[in-house]
């Protein structure tokens, strides 16, 4: 089969690879019909996630058709339609069973790696790196789905594939990242990032009752889009202060919850960004961290920080201190999407969101490596990127 291939940090190529074959009696082999590339594969593109091997299969946001099953697999059939989570997880463990998916215990074999890093390890996650299981990605003809008795979401025929295909990751990233706001009806709250993530987050703010959302990006199309689809009041970082700004609008008491959007890659405006940069540059630091700054230092006291934004490493000069003196609730995490499948598709059907809204370039699995850098590049407009194998 063809599939997209990392080979390096900024070289990714279309090749020809064996076929997945099932492994496991839980496994099911899933046709992708449809995937897409996500701003966390854009870490892996960069070189900010290590683990990674020549040759490894890329892409955790897919979706298809079941060609096989494995012989325990009792919940799904040949020809079922499906999205499948990004997180793989097992559905029995301690972790599974207390609804915290991405912290599954059973799915990453390679968990000692992460252990020496991070105490415990979180799940595996499809095609993104050795240190999370080293799971071939579904950026590909075929995929080996683990697991696939608890994760893949059956599609009703009413949704095309692009209006399903976001369940895999970004939408409940989005609502997750709302959801940890802990809203209360009016509240305000302020999104970093009109990427994706972004987006969704925006719109997953508003079904849980914010009164103003306000969106902070630099890229206009993504302004652009968070103010039309989003509804959202917009601060273009590179034109204007973003904490002024933001403690102007709310009456000098700031934002009752932030949200970053951004993760490890940030791009400043100010100079803990030019700080960042040489250090990452050097290695001496794992992450470009201005946007969660700039989180933590704008939330108004005792609100929340909600950090969806993907983070690696030991992450220098975060502003403890004013965390702490405004007691402030941080939360994070990769989404634990198999907890909000359900109920975001039923959104998805009743036509409270069509989540296709961010889609602007669909190209052929061959161009894979052609939309990694234009939506690295955010060149031609482009939001979200969906390829067709
Ligand atoms: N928690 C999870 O499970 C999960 C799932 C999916 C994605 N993610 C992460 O979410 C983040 C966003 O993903 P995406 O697909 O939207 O990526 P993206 O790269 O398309 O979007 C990031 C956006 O942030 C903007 N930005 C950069 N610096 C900024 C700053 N200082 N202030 C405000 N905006 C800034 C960029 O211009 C861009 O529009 C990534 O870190 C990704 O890895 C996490
Ligand atoms: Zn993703
Ligand atoms: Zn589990």
């Amino acid at each position: 089969m063809r599939a997209l291939c990392w080979y390096g940090t900024n070289d990714v190529r279309v090749v020809r690879v064996p076929d997945p074959r099932i492994l496991n009696p839980r496994d099911a082999i899933v046709k992708v019909t449809l995937t897409a590339i996500c701003g966390s594969d854009l870490h892996l593109l960069d070189g900010f996630i290590p683990t990674l091997k020549r040759g490894d299969i890329l892409g955790h946001e897919f979706m298809g058709e079941v060609v096989a099953v494995g012989a325990e697999n009792h919940t799904l059939a040949v020809g079922d339609r499906v999205v499948v989570p990004f997180t793989i997880a097992c559905g029995r463990c301690f972790f599974c069973q207390r609804e915290l998916w991405s912290a599954c215990d059973n799915s990453n074999p390679n968990a000692w790696m992460l252990e020496q890093a991070y105490g415990y390890a979180g799940s595996g996650l499809f095609g993104y790196s050795h240190m999370m299981g080293g799971y071939a990605g579904g950026q590909a003809e075929f995929v080996r789905v683990p697991f696939a008795d608890v994760g893949p979401l059956k599609v009703p025929d009413a949704l095309s594939d692009e209006q399903a295909l976001f369940l895999s990751d970004i939408f409940p990233t989005g609502y997750m990242a709302a959801e940890n706001c802990n809203i209360t009806p009016g509240d305000t709250v302020a999104v970093w990032g009109c990427g994706p993530v972004g987006q969704f987050a925006i719109r997953s703010a508003w079904m849980l009752g914010a009164g103003r959302v306000i969106a902070i990006d630099r890229v206009p199309e993504r302004l652009l889009l968070a103010a039309d689809m989003g509804k959202a009041e917009v601060i273009d970082l590179t034109v204007t202060n973003v904490f002024e700004a933001l403690k102007d609008a709310t009456g000098g008491r700031g934002p009752d919850a932030c949200i970053d959007a951004v993760g490890m890659e940030a791009h400043g405006a100010t100079i803990d960004d030019w700080y960042d940069r040489a250090k990452t540059a050097t290695m001496l630091a794992t992450d470009r961290a201005s946007a969660l700054r700039q989180a933590i230092h704008a939330c108004r006291k005792g609100g929340t920080v909600s950090v969806p934004g993907v983070y690696g490493g030991l992450v220098d000069k975060v502003p403890l201190g004013a965390a702490f003196g405004k007691g402030l609730t941080l939360r994070m995490g990769q989404t634990h999407v198999h907890r909000y499948l359900p109920m975001l598709l039923d959104r998805i059907v009743r036509g409270e969101i069509d989540p296709s809204f961010v889609i602007t370039h669909r190209l052929r699995l061959e161009q894979a490596p052609e939309g990694y850098r234009t939506f690295r590049d955010k060149e031609d407009g482009c939001i979200k990127v969906v390829l067709k194998p």
